[in-house]
């Protein structure tokens, strides 16, 4: 068994006495696998990983996911994204609420980020359970979503960087349904995100553009969310199907750094 304490009563536990580079025990992994599930994000404090040794974490829950268009990845691991933040930044990625890589036609089920540096203060990650902004929609707000696709399209996020695949290569894009069913545990969850949704193929583009506005401010209700406020050496671990994050970048001009492995996920699909 865990040793877990809750984040929040929406989403998020942080997990103690458990070193993320040792070998899991079959226990141990399935203990993992079942917070997550329960609990969509996971926490843990004073690791100390290796590239090598958070591929492997990751490889234990799936493939490894490569990104279509990383601002920067660790050299000869193409799967290790490097996340950073200093006095020459000008953007970061992050800052606007989304679900990982949702453009992809199977966008990744998880992520795990490790944060090797984190500025004196601020930094911090925001996350939200898309199960309740889904559970909070009025029945008759769920029943109209309920059927409808929308388009999620990287060169919305993705602008000015270029796609791994080729300079000619477009950013990915892809029709997913409104409202997701978690492919393991069958729970309904709201699949749009400000970041990559840019339209609900089945309404008028007028009526597309409220009704999503609508929704990406639903998003944002507090009473769906988490704060994770990072310490060198912490580890967040997301489920991208029925959670979106936000990264806060409060902290100009001082320096933040972490590493992400993503793990690859499936097409989603929705029953009623
Ligand atoms: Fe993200």
């Amino acid at each position: 068994m865990l040793s877990i304490k809750r984040s929040s009563p929406a989403l998020g536990v942080e997990v103690e006495g458990i070193d993320l580079a040792s070998q899991l025990t079959p226990d141990q992994f399935e203990a993992i696998r079942t917070a997550l599930l329960e609990n969509q994000v996971l926490f843990f404090r004073d690791q100390v990983l290796t590239p090598d040794e958070q591929k492997a974490f990751g490889l234990k829950f799936g493939k490894l996911h490569i990104h279509p268009a990383p601002l920067g990845v660790l050299q000869r691991h193409p799967e290790v994204i490097v996340i950073k933040a200093d006095e020459t930044s000008s953007r970061i990625a992050g800052e606007t609420w989304h679900s990982d890589v949702s453009c992809d036609a199977e966008p990744p089920m998880a992520s795990i980020l490790y944060l090797a540096e984190v500025p004196p203060i601020g930094g911090d990650t925001l996350f939200a359970s898309m199960y309740a902004a889904h559970d909070a929609l009025s029945d008759s707000m769920r029943r109209f979503l309920s059927g409808l696709t929308a388009i999620h399209d990287g060169s919305r996020n993705y602008e000015g960087r270029r796609p791994v695949s080729g300079p000619d290569h477009e950013f990915p894009r892809a029709e997913h349904p409104v409202i997701r069913t978690h492919p393991e545990t069958g729970r309904n969850s709201l699949f749009v995100n400000r970041m990559f949704t840019t339209r609900i193929v089945q309404l008028s583009e007028h009526e597309s553009g409220t009704i999503l506005e609508m929704l990406f401010r639903h998003v944002e209700n507090p009473a769906f969310q988490c704060r994770f406020a990072w310490k060198p050496g912490s580890v967040a671990f997301w489920d991208n199907r029925c959670t979106q994050h936000l990264a806060l970048w409060d902290y100009f001009p001082h320096r933040r750094l972490g590493y992400r492995v993503t793990i690859c996920g499936d097409q989603p699909f929705y029953r009623p």
